[in-house]
């Protein structure tokens, strides 16, 4: 079990915190369900450097452990590879013990981390891809802007000898991994947080990753180990999380059906599943997956859409829209800019009926191929309901 100042390779140590009560991140934007971990670096060699801080709530915690670990004044350099709290939170604590030590970050990172903390008085040096850093013993760090990935700030940083790539947030986890290694932990936990986490937070960004990973492929760097800032460290096998990260970033689709719906009288309920019936028989190899509003948590919802080459969205009309949840969630899909995806709609209704317009203008504005076939149900849903689900299914599974 890694413990503050565990060794990561050769002189360098994790110096990071294990937070096992996360619940919500960004706000209430992503809910956590493995807790996470806030991880930095200190690279010991002629030179001390700290990569990375931790989150605001633990800072004293921090700074009293990096203490035990190093004598303050012995840091030369702090580099900061990204501006978010969860990462920079608890620099402001650790300058006021050591203000003059320089601390290495891009141009924007300078304008984020004095955005929120002030630090005018901070000695700031800005890299660019390609700067380095001589941490001596024949070391350096080489900086890599990752602009985008996911902020404009982000960077990653390449430690020479050891051959360990300090990649932030991406390739991370929210994972509250108390093994340092991905080799000592559940895999499979935590490949299902890297997927949830690519969905959900750098999906966005798909076209910025699909770029950076040719250009740090094309820096023909040897990687031995990635060491992001949440979860684990990749030791065993490093690359698989980049060829990962290749295929999801690149319009990422499996042989899967997402049918993402509510349901106020559970007659949109009967159709989402007399549609799951449907696709499955259409298509029996096909990955047909039912996700609830209110009984699935949206993170994971969308970690299904985002691997599902079509959708179909089911909502029942309220007030001449959809329901308050739909909307969320569709403006949620819009956010994360999927591609490739085609997408239907189908609902029930008493009275006006516009949920379906709604959810074919909510996946048209997301990007996704919507698709003419609906099932627009009024009351609850009859035979020619039914069969009319038939004709979206052939749709959705063609
Ligand atoms: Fe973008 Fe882990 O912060």
């Amino acid at each position: 079990m890694k413990k503050f100042g565990t060794t990561v390779k050769n002189n360098v140590q994790w110096v990071g915190k294990i937070d096992d009560d996360l619940r919500k991140f960004h706000g209430g934007d992503y809910d956590v369900r493995h807790g996470s971990t806030y991880n930095a670096y200190l690279v010991r060699e002629e030179k001390n450097v700290l990569i990375d801080t931790v989150w605001e709530p633990y800072d004293d915690e921090f700074v009293k452990n990096l203490e035990k670990t190093i004598p303050l004044d012995k840091i030369d350099y702090i580099v900061m590879n990204h501006g978010e709290k969860d990462h920079s939170g608890a620099l402001p604590a650790l300058m006021e013990r050591i203000p003059d030590v320089p601390i290495y970050c891009t141009a924007n990172a300078v304008k984020s981390l004095q955005g929120q903390y002030g630090g005018s008085e901070w000695n700031f040096v800005t890299v660019k891809t390609g700067d380095s850093l001589d941490v001596g013993n024949g070391k350096k760090l080489v900086f890599v802007e990752m602009r985008m990935l996911h902020w404009p700030d982000s960077m990653a940083c390449y430690l020479t000898g050891d051959n360990i790539l300090f990649s932030n947030d991406a390739f991370g986890q929210h994972y509250a991994a108390t093994e340092l290694f991905n080799d000592l932990s559940d895999e499979k936990e935590v490949f299902a947080e890297c997927m949830t986490y690519y969905a959900n937070i750098l999906s966005p960004f798909s076209a910025m990753v699909k770029k950076k990973l040719a250009e740090i492929a094309a820096m023909n760097l040897t990687i031995d180990m990635i060491a992001p800032s949440h979860g684990v460290v990749w030791r065993k096998d490093p690359l698989r999380i980049v060829d990962l990260y290749a295929k999801w970033c690149d319009a990422y689709a499996e042989d899967k059906i997402s049918i993402v719906y509510d349901s106020m009288w559970e007659g949109t309920e009967k159709l989402a599943k007399d549609l799951a019936v449907k696709l499955k028989k259409n298509s029996p190899m096909t990955d047909v997956v039912l996700c609830h509003l209110q009984k699935m948590d949206k993170n994971e919802i969308m970690t299904h859409v985002f691997s599902s080459k079509a959708i179909a969205v089911g909502c029942p009309t309220v007030v001449n829209d959809v329901m308050s949840s739909m909307g969320e969630f569709l403006h949620y899909l819009k956010e994360l800019k999927f591609k490739g995806k085609k997408g239907a709609a189908f609902g029930c209704y008493g009275w006006s009926g516009e949920s379906t317009a709604k959810i074919r203008e909510g996946l048209a504005a997301a990007g996704f191929q919507t698709l003419e076939e609906e099932v627009r149900c009024n009351w609850n849903p009859n035979e020619e309901d039914f069969a009319a689900l038939e004709t979206v299914a052939k749709a959705l599974t063609s």
